[in-house]
């Protein structure tokens, strides 16, 4: 009964702060009013969760202690490969792999086609797969799903999937939408799980390496999921600067499904998520 409650309420404050994020102006990637978007799916979250838990049969190895789960994190890059040179994201690699961290990187499709950068990109995305990095789907162009129906939608993601999987040898099997959306509509047409953030650096408004460290070492906890963009030389210098940091208090930087299966958290289509949450 007191459960009931507890859910009818988060459902009405959700449905409430949805009508407010409805009302916002679109604005690129991340903004003020991002605060909102995520405790919406914050809110939701805690309803979903609980409902997909039981269709996971069997738990997956418990490789990682509970302790373990606290220093778990996933560092994200939306909007890349970058077009400009030197190439921040080869840079963010670079560092990555001098300190054998993972992250996630939501690429666009139409980043491995401009003339000038095709080439090139298409190598940094299969340099991606080849260091262990996952690599999701951010669209082709960054439209807003939460303006197009479902098979402008899935266009969009087939188009890009393509494109990466041409480059890289491997299918994004998560997406992220862009601007996070996330309206019902939007996932119902999304065959695939779409993965937000709880950790917004805003790295693409400030471009400032200091502002975008301080960001994350602040707020960074086990299953985090923190957005960044690799379109920019200040966010590889932030990159240059966090990951040994984060290491250094005992972070373990992992893919998207890596974190998601050490959380024993099943990713389904359809359903979106800002975090990874323990499973009681
Ligand atoms: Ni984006």
């Amino acid at each position: 009964m007191k459960k009931t409650i507890r859910i009818i309420s988060v459902l009405l404050v959700s449905a409430m702060l949805m009508t407010a994020c409805g009302q916002e102006e679109i604005q690129p990637e991340s903004t003020a009013a991002e605060p909102e978007t995520t405790r919406a799916a914050e809110s939701i979250a805690e309803v979903t969760v609980p409902d997909i838990h039981p269709t996971e049969t069997e738990p997956t190895q418990p490789t990682y202690s509970e302790t373990d789960l606290d220093k778990l994190i996933a560092i994200t890059f939306d909007d890349g490969p970058s077009t400009n040179r030197p190439s921040s994201t080869e840079r963010i690699l670079d560092t990555l792999e001098k300190y054998g961290a993972k992250a996630t990187f939501f690429v666009q499709g139409i980043n491995l086609t401009w003339p000038d950068f095709k080439d090139r990109n298409t190598a940094i995305v299969k340099r991606e797969a080849e260091l262990g990095m996952q690599i999701g789907n951010h669209s082709y162009d960054h439209p807003n799903f939460d303006k197009m129906g479902s098979s402008e939608i899935n266009e969009q993601l087939d188009k890009a999937a393509d494109l990466i999987e041409e480059a890289s040898g491997v299918r994004p099997h998560i997406v992220r939408t862009p601007y996070g959306a996330q309206k019902q509509n939007t996932l119902d047409a999304i065959d695939y799980p779409v993965i937000l953030w709880n950790i917004d650096t805003l790295d693409w408004d400030t471009k400032d390496a200091q502002k975008t460290y301080n960001e994350i070492m602040n707020k960074v906890k086990g299953g985090s999921i923190i957005l960044m963009h690799d379109l920019y030389q200040a966010t590889a210098d932030a990159v240059e600067m966090v990951v040994p940091a984060l290491i250094e208090r005992g972070y373990k930087l992992v893919t998207i499904d890596e974190l998601f299966e050490a959380y024993g958290q099943p990713l389904v289509s359809h359903q979106y998520y800002y975090k990874a949450e323990r499973q009681d």
